[in-house]
């Protein structure tokens, strides 16, 4: 008895040993990122910034996949089963790791099946709209949708921030939009530049440029405050709808599993990227704010998605949003 207890002390000691040890050489091969929404849009523009310098950090590429569609399920999924071995990571944002859960039934699920490493930066959305639309502020915009019952909304699929940002507004407004889903919303912002679609929520982080260039038209902020990057824009509150409040908040999960030296190594490397003067600059450009050094690690993100959890499926199930 007491030899088998040795022996199974044994082996538990080498397992413990075969699963923490990989972090001393660990990476010693690319990592892949996977990002769940299309190229060039708010989420792999932020994936590929951060790929790049957690890269130089780590001595090895992180090499950024977009496996996109149902509004990032499909590639949060392919990353809830990937091996915990901290060579495939899912970066993702308040759409995909919180509000996905209250929509779809998923294959994954968002606590159990993910290991957070850390919280990156964050920015809220502006109601735009093509240069060719005729309305000067929100309430001319809410009459004109009104007037026009085939007025099309471009989102990221149903359940995506872009999405539900418009429910919110279809709630607080009483007004009917025809949503367009894409693959992400650097398509749909295409779409709406070239007049095919009328209006959308996107990420501050996609469509300022493309407001600063005279490109699209932005309506209001969904942020408490306006943005000092764009002072002329007013927020929610002051543009007619109170409360739609929506910060798109990133983060970088592990599949659970990953070994914790792994995790260790990894938020050093997103804590090493946010530190560098580079990245700084560019998230600022954007639009992103970036978290304080105390809240960028596993702990505070994991803390972030639970209380968000409680917060948002209760209010998102009431609404009935439902993938069709
Ligand atoms: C994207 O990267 O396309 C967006 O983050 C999607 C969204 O609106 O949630």
């Amino acid at each position: 008895m007491k030899r088998i207890t040795a022996a199974a002390l044994a082996l538990a000691l080498i397992c413990t040993f075969a699963v923490v040890a990989p972090a001393d050489d660990y990476p010693s091969r690319p990592i892949t990122m996977i990002v769940p929404f299309a190229a060039g849009g708010p989420t792999d523009v932020v994936g590929r910034l951060l790929a790049q310098y957690m890269g130089q950090a780590l001595g090895q590429n992180i090499v950024v996949e977009d496996v996109t569609g149902a509004a990032g399920t499909i590639g949060v999924g392919r990353a809830a089963h990937a091996p915990p071995d901290g060579y495939t990571l899912s970066l993702g944002h308040w759409s995909t790791h919180v509000v996905n859960g209250a929509i779809y039934k998923l294959n994954y699920d968002l606590l159990d099946d993910f290991a957070p490493i850390t919280l990156l930066p964050s920015n809220p959305m502006l109601i735009v709209a093509g240069t060719s639309m005729p309305a000067k502020n929100l309430a001319e915009l809410v009459a004109w949708i009104r007037d026009h019952p085939n007025a099309t909304m471009g989102t990221a699929g149903v359940g995506s921030g872009s999405h539900i940002a418009g429910v919110y507004f279809e709630k607080l407004t009483g007004a009917h939009v025809q949503f367009v889903p894409y693959r992400g919303t650097d398509p749909a912002l295409l779409d709406l530049m070239a007049g095919r679609i009328d209006v959308m929520f996107d990420q501050v982080s996609e469509a300022s440029a493309k407001l600063n260039d005279g490109r699209i038209k932005a309506y209001a902020v969904t942020a408490k405050a306006r943005l000092p990057s764009l002072p002329d824009i007013p927020t929610v509150d002051e543009a007619g709808l109170p409360g739609l409040y929506i910060n798109i908040w990133y983060g970088l999960w592990a599949p659970k599993g990953t070994p914790a030296p792994v995790i260790v190594k990894l938020d050093r490397a997103a804590v090493a990227a946010m530190a560098d003067p580079t990245v700084q600059k560019r998230f600022a450009e954007l639009g992103l704010d970036m978290p304080p050094r105390a809240r960028q690690t596993p702990q505070a993100l994991g803390a972030l998605q639970k209380a968000e959890i409680e917060k948002w499926w209760p209010i998102i199930k009431a609404a009935g949003i439902k993938a069709q």
